[in-house]
């Protein structure tokens, strides 16, 4: 079913967090996304009924709990039409990067010694990457964005050559909320034989991913920012270079045989998945998957865009605001934006005092900020489908009333 602005205030009465925090106008879903009743239930119901040890026990709770963990493998591959051996669990999309930037040494071709990422990533995407440069004597370079808050195309091109060992970007920019064509940076990176990387952290709430249309060798994203919970996220990979790949983590798990001496691994993802992983909070990511299907992402997409378009319209309302988006269409439901003269956590202080919770600071992206000449960092409000036009007028108001009291 279509959303709507009625829709999407019903939506909110499936989410715990809004009937305990009455009047809460949630605007931070970018650092983490609220969790459904489902989803919540979902884990709850693993550790009433079914919490036990997975891959070790073969007594019937044991074998309940691996089923329900591999069930929820399948259905995390068949958000993003991966195979279930394609999926690693991690902590976060944080320890899947890392993960990336400590074993993909090893397959890179000696002739290629560069790292291609852009001016719009997360450190998350960002540090994995300077830190291995530093490491394996590499070098790291960035693809520069245009006055539009775009990536700059061109740039890309005269960057990405022979010498590219692996690209590495961001589907959706945290602060820019600008949408990438990854499709296209993955096509041209491959032409050159480049590892290619997507950070879908900030896409995977909002936009439909299928890795096969994409044909990515890896896509990362974190649990906690698709309405699931935190302390679980997730690699994949294709699995040629999953197979080629040594693992990142040793331990129990995570072998086929031991001597002594040596040990072998076992298949991937056990390959990658070393000691007890957070079963609970895996259920609970597919629950959250299977709810966002439910509503659809074409219907996400839809209502967003629409909330995206009033915001602007709104936002520039507001006297002497720096708005940093490229627009509808080009943006995910994110507006990252400034007030003259008045620091954003000014900003973000006074707006929690009207139950108003924003992002405001630097936002995990200091080049960037300094790139968009942001000193104190910017003010981030960033949108989910739950999220009403009232939402976006109160935070309009609270920002009019604000300036008033600076000025
Ligand atoms: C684009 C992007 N990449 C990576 C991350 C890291 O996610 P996590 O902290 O869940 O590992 C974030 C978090 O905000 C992000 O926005």
């Amino acid at each position: 079913m279509k959303i709507n602005n009625k829709i999407a205030k019903k939506r909110k009465e499936d989410f715990p967090i809004f009937r305990h925090n009455l009047g809460l106008v949630y605007l931070d879903n970018a650092a983490t996304s609220q969790r459904p009743a489902s989803v919540i239930n979902a884990v709850k119901d693993f550790s009433e009924k079914d919490n036990a040890n997975v891959g070790r026990g073969v007594y019937s709770l044991a074998e309940r709990a691996m089923k329900k963990y591999n069930q929820a493998r399948i259905i995390v591959a068949d958000f993003i039409k991966a195979e279930p051996e394609e999926i690693i669990f991690t902590r976060n999309a944080t320890e899947s990067l890392n993960l990336l930037a400590y074993t993909l040494p090893s397959i890179l071709p000696r002739n290629k010694n560069e790292i291609l990422i852009t001016e719009m990533e997360h450190h998350s995407n960002l540090v994995p990457w300077q830190q291995l440069a530093k490491r394996n004597n590499m070098k790291l370079k960035f693809v520069k964005i245009t006055k539009d808050f775009m990536l700059d195309m061109n740039d890309f091109n005269s960057k990405l050559s022979d010498k590219t060992a692996i690209v590495s970007v961001a589907q959706v920019s945290n602060v820019l909320g600008t949408i990438n064509d990854v499709k296209l940076i993955t096509k041209l990176a491959k032409q050159k034989g480049a590892i290619t990387i997507i950070d879908a952290a900030q896409s995977i709430q909002h936009l439909n991913i299928n890795v096969k249309e994409l044909e990515c060798d890896f896509l990362a994203f974190s649990g906690h920012k698709v309405l699931g919970p935190s302390g679980i996220g997730v690699l994949f990979g294709r699995k040629e270079l999953l197979e080629k790949l040594p693992p990142f983590n040793f331990g129990g798990g995570m072998i086929s045989k031991i001597t002594k001496e040596n040990s072998e691994w076992a298949n991937p993802p056990e390959k990658f998945e070393a000691g007890t992983q957070n079963i609970a909070e895996a259920i609970g990511l597919a629950e959250s998957l299977s709810y966002l299907k439910k509503i659809s992402l074409e219907n996400i997409k839809e209502w967003e865009n629409y909330l995206l378009k009033y915001a602007l319209k709104r936002l520039k309302e507001v006297p002497d605001i720096k708005i940093y988006n490229p627009g509808e269409e080009k943006s995910v439901s994110l507006v990252s934006f400034n007030l003259l003269g008045i620091h954003p956590h000014d900003i973000a202080g006074l707006l929690n005092e009207k139950r108003i919770a924003i992002r405001a600071g630097h936002c995990c992206a200091m080049p960037l900020m300094e790139i968009l000449k942001a000193k104190g960092g910017v003010c981030r409000a960033s949108f989910s489908f739950y999220n009403t036009l009232e939402d976006i007028d109160i935070l309009v108001d609270a920002l009019k009333e604000i300036q008033k009291k600076f000025a």
